[in-house]
C-alpha cells in the first residue's frame, strides 16, 4: 500500500464524520489493513513473519494518525463554538441628558393638570420678546433683560431679531392661537442671556406656564405653585410669593421654595435639639438656603395690556403666568452648585442622573 497515500487522506480531512469513514476503510473488517493481511497466505513462508510485522505496524501507525488528526479537527471545531448560553458583552450605556430628562417630568407634572407642551422660536422679533409684554422700545425695562441681537435688517413692524432672553415671548403666541381662552400652556424652549458663572450659562431652558380663563386668581396660581413645589421637589415643600417687579404682570411675585435639606427652618438641627440661651433652636445654618427658602423664579397675573395685545378681553378674562429656569430647577433638586458642569461634556457627571 501506498504509505503517502493514507497520510494525504487523513491529513486533508476536515471533520470528525471524514475520519470515522477513513477509519473503517483502512482498519475496518473489510479494511485496507484487513486485506492485505488476508493475502499474507500467498506470501512465501519466510517472508510471512517481516510480512505481518510490517502490516501491523502500518495499522498502528494509521490508527495514531486518525487519533492525531481527530483531536485538531475538534479543537478547531472548539474555537468557533458558539455557546449560546453564555452572558452577552456589556457595552457602556448611554443615558438622556438631564436636561432633557427634567423636562420631560415637568411636562408631564403640568399634562396631569391640562396644561398643553408647546415650543415657540427661540429666534424672534422684539415685538414677542418685549413690546407684546408691555415693553414699548425704548422702555428702561428693557434693559433689565440683557439680550442678543442677531444682526440682521428689522422688521418693519416687529422690530429687531433676537435670541429670546425668556419664554415669556410664548404669551402672546399662544393667546392668538387659542383665540378664545381657556388657555393652558407649559412652553419650553430655549433662552439666551450673555451670562457665565456658577450659576448662568449664555444659553439655558425656562419653562413658561400660562393659564388663562374666566374668575383666573392669585389662589389659582398658589396652588399651582404648591401642586408643582410638591410633585417636583417633593412632598412637603411649600411655595411662597414674595412682591416683585415684571412689566407683564401685575401684580408680580418671585416664587420661592421651602428648602428641603432644612425642611424651611434654615438650620441643620443640633443633635440633642433644645434652644440655645436666645431662645433659638440650636443647631447650624442651613448651607443651601441659608434662610429656610430657595428662589424659583418670576411670576404674576397677566398684565391687562398683554391679554389686550393678544387679542383677549381683560373684562372678561384674566390669567397668571410663571417663568422658571430648568437648569436652575434641576441645581435645587439635587443640591447642584455648577450650573456648567451640564454642557460640559463630561460622561461622568451626566451618568449619575
Ligand atoms: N420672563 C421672566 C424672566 O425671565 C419670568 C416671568 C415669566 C415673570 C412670567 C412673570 C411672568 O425672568
Amino acid at each position: 500500500m501506498d504509505r503517502k497515500k493514507y497520510e494525504i487522506e487523513i491529513n486533508s480531512a476536515k471533520s470528525l464524520e471524514q475520519l470515522n469513514e477513513l477509519e473503517i476503510k483502512y482498519l475496518g473488517r473489510n479494511g485496507e489493513i484487513n486485506k492485505l493481511l488476508s493475502t499474507i497466505k500467498d506470501i512465501p513462508d519466510e517472508e510471512k513473519r517481516e510480512y505481518g510485522q510490517k502490516v501491523n505496524l502500518l495499522k498502528t501507525e494509521i490508527k495514531k494518525y486518525i487519533e492525531i488528526k481527530k483531536l485538531i479537527v475538534s479543537k478547531q471545531k472548539s474555537e468557533v463554538f458558539f455557546d449560546k448560553t453564555m452572558p452577552g458583552k456589556a457595552y457602556p450605556k448611554g443615558s438622556l441628558h438631564i436636561v432633557s430628562l427634567a423636562i420631560e417630568e415637568i411636562t408631564k407634572i403640568f399634562e396631569k393638570i391640562g396644561f398643553i407642551r408647546v415650543s415657540y422660536p427661540e429666534v424672534d422679533w422684539e415685538y414677542g420678546a418685549f413690546e407684546s409684554l408691555n415693553m414699548p422700545s425704548g422702555h428702561p425695562a428693557r434693559d433689565d433683560v440683557e439680550t442678543s441681537f442677531i444682526d440682521v435688517p428689522a422688521h418693519s413692524t416687529l422690530g429687531k431679531m433676537v435670541l429670546t432672553p425668556h419664554t415669556s415671548n410664548g404669551q402672546n403666541r399662544e393667546m392668538k392661537r387659542v383665540k378664545v381662552p381657556p388657555i393652558r400652556m407649559i412652553n419650553i424652549s430655549k433662552c439666551y442671556r450673555p451670562n457665565w458663572d456658577p450659576t448662568h450659562t449664555p444659553m439655558f431652558y425656562q419653562f413658561e406656564g400660562l393659564c388663562v380663563d374666566k374668575n383666573i386668581t392669585i389662589a389659582n396660581l398658589k396652588g399651582t405653585l404648591d401642586y408643582f413645589a410638591e410633585k417636583y421637589f417633593g412632598i412637603g415643600t411649600k411655595t411662597r410669593l414674595r412682591p416683585h417687579h415684571f412689566q407683564f404682570t401685575e401684580p408680580s411675585f418671585e416664587v420661592d421654595i421651602s428648602c428641603n435639606n432644612c425642611q424651611g427652618t434654615g438650620i441643620i438641627g443640633h443633635p440633642q435639639g433644645g434652644q440655645n440661651q436666645k431662645g433659638h433652636p440650636k443647631g447650624v445654618r442651613c448651607k443651601v438656603c441659608k434662610s429656610g427658602w430657595l428662589e424659583l423664579g418670576g411670576t404674576g397675573m397677566v398684565h391687562p395690556n398683554v391679554l389686550k395685545e393678544g387679542g383677549i378681553s381683560s373684562a372678561e378674562f384674566s390669567g397668571w403666568a410663571f417663568g422658571f429656569g430648568i437648569e436652575r430647577v434641576i441645581m435645587m433638586k439635587y443640591g447642584l452648585d455648577d450650573i456648567r458642569n451640564y454642557y460640559s461634556g463630561d460622561i461622568r457627571f451626566l451618568e449619575q442622573f
